[in-house]
């Protein structure tokens, strides 16, 4: 079996940052919209480094205006992570960008996501569950309004909330409230942490939210005692090695912590993040892991146990596709 082929699970996976350049390059055109300075001349996202990174997803997210549009993104992502193998994915999903954290807007918004993402079940048999995402740089009183968000639209398809943006800006616990909403509404909990945030952020997200997962994480690997208590609490990282090297956090991934992490006992997974972006794939990580690492096909499955484990859905979901 090639690993193309191997039935792989998908954790951290965001929504907008999974556009295909030509889907926004359309909207654009359709919406009379000049993105030209977010592409490079073979027709990829241009960014010099994270900051310039998240302006640039930004601008590509301001065409996806309708529900319809988020339709349509939602129908290229299922295919394109169908394509790879994937039969499970959970995807981040920030109602800012989708009518502007208002509950009766996020609603039409999901409803649009839900209808494309039950027709890519029926087509491809890929199952997709949502996490709710609460946008870091634009601070606590929006990540309020988007846990309610998620509050308010929690169940068998809405899974969990995962905050996601600019981890340099203000502490985790800033977000405490919003994850406490998400919390008491059934929600399961992930945050982005130790990405550009030292292991003092994961220890803020394992402390002041308790979450269960953490986007990323692998700044764990910096400090010995992280590392015990991330195995002592059994917390997945959702580890984006592709996103990590092509963010500047390592020089190539034969420098990526995630083999170290792994054989220290810690629950890693592995994730593309946004793989267009990063000119990558989930069957691309898979190789360049088991080239840097000399992972084999047991390594993947392995991982894919790990993370059908940790996935957020219901039992029943998981007994059915994993
Ligand atoms: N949003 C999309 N990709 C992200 C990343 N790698 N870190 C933080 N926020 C993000
Ligand atoms: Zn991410």
């Amino acid at each position: 079996m090639t690993f193309q082929e191997l039935p792989k699970v998908e954790l951290h996976l965001h929504h907008e940052g999974a556009a295909p350049p030509e889907l926004i390059k359309q909207l654009a055109f359709e919406k009379k919209v000049d993105l030209s300075g977010i592409f490079t001349d073979d027709g990829g996202y241009a960014f010099q480094n994270f900051t310039h990174f998240l302006q640039v997803y930004e601008a590509a997210t301001s065409v996806l205006q309708t529900p319809e549009d988020f339709a349509r993104l939602t129908t290229a992502i299922l295919e394109n992570s169908s394509a790879q193998g994937v039969v499970y994915c959970e995807t981040f999903l920030s109602p800012d960008f989708c009518g502007g954290a208002d509950v009766s807007a996020w609603r039409e918004y999901l409803a649009a996501i839900q209808e494309a993402a039950d027709q890519a079940e029926s087509a491809h048999g890929i199952v997709m569950r949502g996490i709710v995402t609460p946008i870091r740089h634009f601070g606590p009183e929006r990540a309020k309004a988007a846990a309610l968000c998620a509050a308010e639209t929690a169940g068998d398809w809405i899974v969990g909330l995962g905050m996601g943006g600019d981890e340099t800006q203000g502490h985790q616990g800033d977000f405490a409230y919003a994850f406490d909403m998400a919390r008491e509404a059934g929600l399961r909990l992930t945050t982005h942490a130790g990405e550009f945030g030292g292991p003092q952020s994961v220890w803020e997200a394992v402390n002041d939210l308790r979450v269960e997962r953490i986007g990323h994480g692998v700044r764990a690997v910096e400090d010995p005692k992280l590392v015990q208590e991330l195995i002592a609490r059994q917390i997945t990282l959702e580890v984006c090695p592709g996103s990590n090297v092509a963010l500047g956090l390592y020089p190539a991934i034969t420098a990526h912590p995630i083999a170290t992490l792994r054989d220290a006992g810690v629950n890693v997974t592995v994730s593309t993040d946004d793989p267009p972006f990063f000119h990558t794939s989930l069957t691309q990580e898979y190789e360049n892991l088991a080239q840097a690492f000399a992972w084999g096909a047991d390594d993947f499955r392995v991982l894919n146990k790990t993370a059908a484990n940790a996935a957020f859905c219901d039992e029943k979901t998981r007994e059915r596709v994993l």
